[in-house]
């Protein structure tokens, strides 16, 4: 089998190498939604071509993000290519496309907002002379559209670019498309994080969820409790995320329509919360305290004060509606062991049952959260335990046993919620394994229409263990965008040859535009990556 897929390989390889035109199908990720192609070819002049704003679109005047938007994707469509635009081989030229016209249609297009959770991201495209035209509501869709033209462009074996005459409509399966990375395990640079914004927005991935501390590191700088890092970090210096550092990050994800989700693991998860004094349970051996510390110490009043104080800060930092607040995998064994939770149990009434005090925290900190205006969002658990929780909680399916029985019983308590479980990407093995990403049909569970309204898409989690700087695009892409096309894509876009071959051209895409991404299989790219690049 092996065997006859290299065979296979080597002869798609013969076929794409003998210069005939590039469908622009061919490339499109993730597939749109409504799509007419025709064989009516058009050529685009990099030195004439303007993606300008529509004279229709008042509202869109002064919008930098759009105006941004318009740079970056010029330079994504003709790039560092020497192409003069025009034809050699003298059977005759094809007509020339002048212009890409935007249109915002609302009276608000949101260009000073931050995107939500509701936005729309539906878009219009039309390809036709003597100018095509994008038509979305707000700033949010044109991001998409803008990704969506620019992967329409296509050269000849003349370095010409073409683009055929083309309609388009469409807008996102699931409203919550996201990418988790954890900068606790190690610390990512603020370069590697901006240049996975940008990949997500080639795949119009639109969350950032930035699983920013745990137990091995807490390179957050607060700047109420700068002890956190101080003492949490990796260096204290160099291993951290000023207030500056946040910021960027914010505003660079902003202008590519992607929310910035902070997850603030708690009580477990904690081991790097050691700059504050009497956060974390003191573990007990028989009579003593040996030295080690459990998750986050839920009998202490001081213990909540804290954590208004702190929430009230990332409260502001972060401008999303929703934080993330972590709440799985806590280990009970060093409550048991401590005395003073143990009088505290009694106190409560809890008898011996854990799960009960941990509620009691996770309770206080949700209440904490939604004093501050927030939303929140929660691992399975915070669900499973019994918590209470707001109605537009957002419950994160990651257990992978049992996912779909999960889905039903969320849905059915009538909770929204997100689901990771399929899509670990840090877990690798041999061979295509993008392929049973792509499979995954977040839908196929038990339950009502009302219930699957509940399911409002999925993440990507590119765990850190084992994941730094020198491997994370590598092994991010284009294996997240198997997710990406699952979650924005139709359910009927499912073929697996057809999606291999886009997918394929996709990635070399991205190699074009500086990203890393590894290759699905044998082959190669007109452009080979080159080592890092600077854009921008
Ligand atoms: C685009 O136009 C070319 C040239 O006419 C044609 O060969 C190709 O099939 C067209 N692409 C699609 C998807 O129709």
């Amino acid at each position: 089998m092996e065997r006859l897929m290299v065979a296979l390989a080597a002869l798609l390889l013969t076929l794409s190498a003998s210069g005939d035109l590039v469908s622009p199908y061919g490339s499109l990720w993730p597939l749109p939604h409504s799509l007419a192609i025709s064989p009516e070819v058009y050529r685009l002049n990099r030195v004439t071509f303007q993606i300008v704003h529509s004279p229709e679109s008042t509202a869109s005047v002064g919008c930098s993000i759009l105006d941004n938007a318009f740079r970056r994707y010029f330079y994504y469509i003709f790039g560092d290519a020497a192409g003069l635009g025009q034809t050699l081989d003298g059977t005759g030229s094809p007509d020339e496309l002048g212009q890409l016209q935007v249109l915002l249609t609302a009276s608000d297009p949101e260009c000073t907002q931050h995107p939500r959770l509701t936005s729309s991201e539906t878009y219009e495209i039309t390809v036709s002379q003597p100018t095509a035209t994008l038509k979305s509501e707000n700033v949010w869709g044109a991001l998409r559209g803008l990704e969506t033209f620019s992967q329409l462009v296509y050269e000849d074996e003349y370095m010409t670019h073409l683009i055929n005459k083309t309609e388009i409509t469409d807008a996102p399966r699931f409203s919550h498309r996201g990418v988790l990375l954890d900068t606790s395990r190690h610390y990512l640079p603020v370069k590697v994080i901006l240049e996975t914004l940008d990949a997500m927005s080639f795949n119009k991935f639109n969350v950032f969820h930035w699983h920013i501390v745990d137990d091995p590191s807490f390179p957050y700088q607060s700047i109420t409790f700068p002890e956190l890092s101080a003492q949490g970090a990796y260096h204290p210096v160099t291993h951290i995320y000023t207030l500056k550092d946040v910021q960027a990050v914010i505003e660079y994800a902003r202008e590519r329509g992607i929310r910035v989700i902070p997850e603030f693991d708690t009580p477990g998860h904690t081991q790097s919360w050691k700059g504050q004094k009497n956060l974390l349970t003191p573990c007990y051996n028989g009579e003593k305290p040996s030295g080690t510390f459990g998750p986050i110490n839920p009998a202490l009043n001081t213990t909540y004060v804290f954590m208004k104080q702190l929430f009230k800060e990332i409260s502001k930092v972060f401008p999303d509606a929703y934080i993330h607040l972590g709440g799985d995998e806590v280990n009970f064994e060093c409550w048991k062991s401590n005395p003073t939770i143990t009088e505290f149990m009694q106190n409560q009434g809890f008898g011996s049952d854990y799960r009960k005090l941990e509620s009691f925290y996770v309770q206080s900190v949700l209440d904490i959260v939604t004093a501050n205006l927030k939303g929140y969002m929660v691992w399975q658990e915070v669900f499973d335990n019994g918590v209470k929780i707001k109605p537009d909680t957002v419950v994160e399916v990651w257990m992978a046993r049992n996912m779909k029985a999960e889905l039903s019983k969320v849905t059915l308590a009538g909770f929204t919620t997100i689901l990771a479980a399929p899509w670990y990407l840090d877990y690798i093995s041999y061979g295509r394994d993008w392929q049973k990403y792509y499979q995954v049909e977040p839908l196929h569970f038990n339950g009502t229409i009302a219930q699957k309204k509940l399911v409002i898409g999925g993440e990507a989690c590119l765990w850190g263990e084992y994941i730094d700087a020198t491997n994370l695009a590598s092994r991010l892409w284009p294996r997240a965008s198997a997710v990406s096309e699952r979650l924005w894509s139709r359910e009927e876009t499912n073929d697996l040859n057809d999606a291999y071959s886009r997918l394929t051209k996709h990635r070399c895409r991205m190699i074009r535009r500086g990203i890393p991404a590894e290759p699905l299989f044998v082959g190669y790219c007109d452009y080979e990556y080159q080592g890092c690049k600077e854009f921008n």
